[in-house]
């Protein structure tokens, strides 16, 4: 029995429907049986695969980046390398071992980890076992100072809220509770339309547009930290350029889709990341974007292909063919090379950070 799931249905009968968003977070985050908490749910044997765990190239290059955005800085020591849900540590280490290259750079970072789960907590200590890493359940509570931020993947996995256009107004999208089934239903009171964007106010009817306060709200507090005590971030995420209309939560299980709603605490639950709204928050804490570009051309412009054509020198066919599908994989427009975005942070410095150059 999906303990859970028995939890939400018992709540909703007695307090009603839920909105997506307390739906997401009760279904990744319960203390008990959230899907975070339970598992690390990464990897061939779990449900999804991310960036880092595809290939170590993605995680140097992001560590080469670090480096030259801690050099823009003036090399301050100490500063802080912070990486936001940073899964089983595999992106931080393969950055560190890249920028250990750059004098300095390694003994003036101080790791700062900002995870919820307790599970990949583990990994993320056995990963990291020769640097001194300090935890953090939010990103309030990192210490003071410069800091570098990285955030792969982190902003999906925080909770949308859904409004569906119909004839008298926009209303939003509750779980609710039919024949002892979870199932979405709307909302009978229609949502002011003013706080949507331009484009999306016009929407042809039973469109649905989706906000998340969560993801507003983290966005904000990073970039008021960069702007407070200086430094630099990067976002890379799945998602769109600029708001617009549609439905993109989706559940995740063994690299299968699965129903959202079917089994809550079982399977990765995200939704495609809004880049415009993550801009406005960066533009509102006061600090600059750039971009967001895609990930393909990210890589490629930060030497993606020049960091396999080295691998392959001292690789075997079979491990020639593995750096090949993860180039593909990571860059291709079909793949993660179009859908992933990235966008840069810079508190103070206008100048494009390496990748975001015009060209
Ligand atoms: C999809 S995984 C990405 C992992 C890693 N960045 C990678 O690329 O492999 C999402 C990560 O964010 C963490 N996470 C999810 N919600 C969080 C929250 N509200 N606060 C902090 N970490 C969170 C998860 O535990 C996990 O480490």
């Amino acid at each position: 029995m999906n303990q859970l799931r028995q939890h939400l249905a018992e709540r909703i009968s007695l307090d009603g429907p839920l909105s997506i968003a307390r739906f997401m977070a009760e279904a990744l985050g319960h203390p008990q049986w959230g899907y975070y908490i339970s598992r690390d749910p990464l990897g061939r044997a779990g449900d999804f695969i991310t960036a880092p765990e595809v290939s170590q190239m993605f995680g140097e290059l992001i560590g080469l980046w670090c480096a030259d955005r801690w050099r823009a800085l003036g090399a301050p020591d100490p500063f802080n390398l912070v990486e936001l849900g940073p899964g089983r540590g595999t992106l931080m280490a393969d950055a560190l071992r890249a920028a250990a290259a750059l004098p300095g750079f390694t003994a003036a970072a101080r790791i700062q980890l900002v995870e919820t789960s307790p599970v990949l907590r583990a990994a993320q200590k056995q990963a990291l076992a020769n640097s001194e890493v300090n935890w953090h359940d939010r990103i309030a509570d990192l210490p003071p100072g410069p800091a570098i931020a990285i955030a792969n993947e982190f902003f999906d996995a925080l909770p949308i809220r859904q409004f569906q256009r119909k004839e008298d107004g926009w209303h939003e999208r509750m779980v609710a509770l039919r024949e002892d089934e979870l199932c979405l239903q709307l909302s009978p009171g229609i949502v002011p339309s003013a706080p949507l964007p331009d484009g999306v106010q016009a929407a042809p009817f039973d469109a649905i547009f989706e906000v998340s306060p969560a993801r507003t709200a983290a966005m904000s507090e990073l970039c008021q930290h960069l702007a407070k005590y200086d430094g630099a971030a990067l976002v890379i995420d799945y998602g769109h350029e600029r708001s617009a209309v549609g439905d993109t939560l989706q559940a995740m299980r063994a690299h299968e889709y699965v129903d959202p709603l079917a089994q809550p605490g079982q399977a990765d639950l995200t939704a495609h990341v809004d880049f415009q709204a993550l801009g406005d928050a960066a533009a509102a804490a006061g600090v600059i974007a750039h971009g967001p570009m895609t990930q393909g051309g990210f890589l490629q412009r930060l030497g993606i292909a020049t960091r396999a054509d080295i691998l392959r020198q001292w690789a075997t066919a079979a491990q020639s063919d593995a750096i090949d599908a993860a180039l593909h994989r990571l860059t291709d427009r079909d793949e993660m090379g179009q859908l992933f975005k990235v966008m840069a942070i810079s508190a103070a410095d206008p100048a494009p950070p390496p990748g975001f150059e015009e060209i």
